[in-house]
């Protein structure tokens, strides 16, 4: 198997905040290939985009990372100067988000900005990096390139916009595309088409992709494999088709429960997992699932789960399950 291009190991994070501090990511240890698409998983506040920023090296100020590392083809990016971090990001790793006018300004047309985006490549002339562009916007499925490109960001619509930052994204050619919740602001139609243009590209280009999202459906069609995140730690971690034909943590096991793709036509109305997730101020001692988990044992209120592995790239962090 190739070794990963990006990897993130034992990592910890926790956000500085009025009266203590969050702990938004524990221990965590993932890695992806090239080639390979990666889901992350959980629901809202389990740590998805925190983990995603890490691995781009954009946390916000008030983050600081307590332990572990992030690597690049083996490189520990966070003992880099904050300029070489800054180089390996724009060459390396891309990131494509919910919100495409993040990638944007909004006083700069289309084109002037899909030709800054390739700042990294040096021997091509402007006027090359112009149709590089127009042939981007061609491939991520914008009919009328050349009209795209004389545009402002808000004058296109938002699946148009998405695509465009997608277009800015690979105009880079990234080793890493990481994406967050890239779909969750378009209709379904939309995320569709969206979810089979990465998969396409995918194809072409052979970057890794990390793709965020709280939607299994979006998982299930594009991942090779899933990192289930809750309270900050990845729970449960498997290729795609087996989780989902047989997840073994509690957790993924609610979560694939509530999933209304796959519940709609058998009841017709949504499930939630009971209860909430622990306060991430105070991490509970013992499993952060606990509370909420059928299973749940005394020991699992009180010890640190163990992380079983249950095979090739499998593995859960749980007392009960068996390996
Ligand atoms: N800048 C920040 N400052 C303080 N706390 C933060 C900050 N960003 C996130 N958090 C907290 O860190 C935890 C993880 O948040 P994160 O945004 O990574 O979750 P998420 O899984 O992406 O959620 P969602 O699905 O809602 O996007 C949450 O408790 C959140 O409130
Ligand atoms: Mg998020």
């Amino acid at each position: 198997m190739s070794e990963p291009v990006l990897s993130v190991e034992n990592l910890s994070l926790r956000y500085r905040v009025p009266g203590g501090t969050v702990a938004a990511l524990r221990s965590v240890s993932i890695a992806v290939r090239q080639g390979e698409v990666l889901g992350i998983a959980g629901e809202s506040g389990c740590g998805k985009s925190t983990l995603a920023a890490a691995m781009i090296d954009l946390t916000g100020a008030n983050a600081e990372i307590t332990s572990g590392t992030v690597r690049l083809r083996g490189q520990d990016i966070l003992s880099l100067s904050r300029d070489s971090r800054r180089r390996l990001r724009g060459r390396e790793i891309a990131m494509v988000f919910q919100d495409p006018m993040t990638a944007f300004s909004p006083v700069l047309t289309v084109g002037e900005q899909l030709v800054d985006f390739q700042f990294n490549i040096n021997d091509v002339p402007r006027r090359e990096k112009w149709i590089r562009a127009q042939h981007m916007l061609a491939r991520v499925g914008l009919t009328d390139p050349d009209l795209a490109m004389s545009r402002f960001p808000h004058e296109l619509s938002g699946g148009m916009r998405q695509r465009a930052a997608i277009a800015a994204a690979l105009l880079m050619r990234p080793a890493v595309l990481i994406a967050d919740e890239p779909t969750t602001a378009l209709d379904v139609t939309m995320e569709a088409q969206i979810v089979h243009l990465l998969r396409e590209l995918q194809a072409d280009y052979r970057c890794a992709i990390v793709i965020v999202t709280h939607h299994l459906g979006v998982i299930a069609e594009l991942c090779d494999r899933v990192a289930v995140m809750y309270a900050g730690e990845v729970v449960e971690e498997a290729p795609v088709d087996v989780l989902y034909h047989d997840p073994r943590h509690p957790y993924t096991r609610a979560l694939l429960a509530c999933d209304p793709a796959l519940i709609e036509e058998a009841t017709g109305r949504l499930p939630a997992i009971g209860g909430r997730l622990p306060d991430l101020a105070h991490p509970p001692p013992g499993c952060a699932f606990a509370e909420r988990c059928r299973l749940s044992t005394e020991r699992c209120r009180i010890v640190p789960p163990p992380r079983v592995a249950l095979g090739p790239d499998r593995s859960a962090l749980c007392h009960e399950v068996a390996p």
